[in-house]
């Protein structure tokens, strides 16, 4: 049986274990969004320390789309030097790179963000306005921004993309009934919702051909009365899966990525085997609470989901995954 540090090939990219540093947002960007050095020591050190795959944090495709202060971008050539300063420290280190590229719908903060979201209806449980729906055109446009992101990231020398499709951003919004409130036909039920996010993915897909990854982060239930079940987000993680995506990310939707009350060790993982279900035999990885090494081996081992997400542990300790393979490396 596979383990934690058992590789896994997904198209022509070797991934050499089964660790990954999900996105987590630094804020460490300068306003313009580009890369500072505290990126490349922060995912420099973390990819040497033997992670096999960093997902390079949250990253804008336009301007307008950014969630907070910091942010990194890929909206323009203008942050294309230092993204490439960065997937090169990451590759050299021995992880693949991939880059999650996001909008954030309406839920973003300071001047000049975009008010626009996938409905009308403003996101539960957070201070936001309600939005201002994007027109057909205007979603046109946007997904040219994300396939014009996704470019980017590959040709800076990024193994792959991670579309953010979860934690209450502008795809999420899409597919939740909390949100999404539309009468055309990117609103009603779950092929109405599921139509922008799937025609970004096929988008990107298009673009990049067949080397490049494509992860998809899924919000895979949003955790509140009348959200998006886990059975709509399985059967959307298939269709996911049909239309390219290599490797679906499950995480939370509306409720975000550590809901309240979850704080055992995996408490995604329950989502994570239901996904699975659906898209087998394309890999899952699961991120939340996390922190021991037997624990992070056992998922993989009871063949339970394919990639582990370490997140928080890997920020208190950048040599979790060094540390790890002295504790499991072995085993067989
Ligand atoms: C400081 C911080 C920043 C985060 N930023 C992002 C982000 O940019 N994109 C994203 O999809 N999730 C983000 N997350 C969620 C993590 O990727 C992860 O899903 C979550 O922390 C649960 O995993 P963990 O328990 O291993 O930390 C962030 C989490 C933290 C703690």
């Amino acid at each position: 049986m596979p383990g934690l540090f058992s590789p896994m090939n997904i198209r022509n990219t070797e991934i050499p274990n089964r660790i990954v540093m999900p996105p987590m947002a630094t804020s460490e960007a300068t306003e313009a969004g580009e890369v500072t050095e505290t990126h490349l020591e922060h995912y420099g050190v973390r990819a040497a320390s033997g992670v096999g795959t960093i997902i390079v944090e949250h990253t804008f495709v336009r301007f307008d789309g950014r969630a907070s202060e910091g942010q990194l971008g890929v909206h323009d050539d203008s942050t294309m030097d230092g993204l490439s300063r960065l997937a090169k420290t990451i590759r050299d280190a021995g992880a693949v790179a991939i880059l999650q590229i996001t909008h954030c719908g309406g839920t973003g903060i300071g001047d000049g963000v975009d008010m626009r979201g996938a409905g009308s209806r403003p996101v539960p449980g957070r201070n936001y306005p309600a939005p201002r729906p994007f027109s057909k055109e205007e979603l046109s446009a946007l997904a040219e921004d994300f396939v014009a992101a996704a470019r980017r990231a590959i040709a800076v020398g990024f193994d792959g993309v991670e579309i953010h499709g979860a934690h209450a951003y502008l795809l999420n919004q899409f597919l939740s009934p909390l949100c999404n409130d539309r009468t055309d036909e990117y609103g009603g039920d779950l092929e109405g919702r599921g139509r922008f996010p799937l025609e970004v993915v096929r988008a990107v897909r298009a673009e990049l051909g067949e080397n490049a990854l494509v992860y998809y982060r899924l919000g895979a239930e949003d955790s509140m009365p009348g959200g998006l079940t886990l059975e709509e987000g399985s059967v959307f993680a298939g269709q996911l899966v049909a239309e390219g995506v290599d490797l679906v990310d499950v995480s939370g939707g509306l409720g975000g990525s550590r809901p309240e009350g979850m704080k055992r060790e995996g408490y995604f993982v329950d989502a994570g085997v239901s996904v699975r279900g659906a898209i087998a035999p394309k890999p899952v990885m699961v991120a939340g609470g996390v922190i021991n090494a037997c624990t992070a081996d056992e998922l993989i081992r009871e063949d339970l989901i394919d990639f582990v997400g370490i997140g928080r542990a890997l920020l208190s300790d950048p040599f979790w995954a060094l540390k790890a393979k002295e504790r499991v490396g072995d085993l067989r």
